[in-house]
């Protein structure tokens, strides 16, 4: 049995994150998606309307459980069994950062890290650039699932 762990803030989740998630569940037995609670970082939203968003969204798939961490991603990756993390990635910006985790991740526990490339019409897209949009009001519906653009309504009121 196989199982993907794709770790990440979704904050919020992303129709980019989505891509990456059906690819991987197509891929894997079990896809785990691990949403992280960071005391350090602030966040729009919490960690459980996190993982009540990626749920929601992620309900069409049957090998899929999104569950929440806080701590060193590894120590839930080994206590969890995860044959490899999945990391999406957007552009060559991203690489060098995510090869660090990757490496650093792999050090500490001996867990791969394999890297998605996200579709093209995606690779733009960021939940932080969502937020921007959604705090000024902009349309984000073509950038992120309707419940997801609803939970962006409510919180900045526009
Ligand atoms: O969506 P993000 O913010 O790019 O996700 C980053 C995440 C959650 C994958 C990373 O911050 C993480 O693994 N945090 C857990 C703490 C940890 O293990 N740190 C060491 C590896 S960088």
């Amino acid at each position: 049995m196989t199982r993907a762990l794709i770790p990440g803030s979704f904050d919020p989740v992303t129709f980019g994150h989505l891509d990456v998630i059906e690819r991987t569940a197509r891929l894997f037995d079990e896809v785990l998606v691990a949403v992280v609670e960071n005391p350090h970082k602030s966040t729009v939203f919490t960690v459980v309307e996190r993982t009540e968003m990626l749920a929601e969204v992620t309900a069409h798939l049957p090998n899929l459980k999104v569950d929440e961490f806080d701590g060193l991603l590894v120590d839930y990756a080994l206590d969890r069994g995860v044959t490899a993390i999945v990391k999406g990635l957007r552009a060559v910006s991203d690489f060098e950062y995510e090869l660090q985790m990757a490496q650093l991740n792999y050090r500490l526990s001996g867990i791969e890290t394999l890297f998605m490339p996200t579709t093209p019409e995606y690779s733009f897209l960021s939940s932080s650039l969502v937020r921007e949009v959604a705090r000024f009001g902009g349309d984000v519906s073509s950038m992120v699932p309707t419940p997801v653009a609803a939970r962006l309504q409510a919180r900045f009121g526009r």
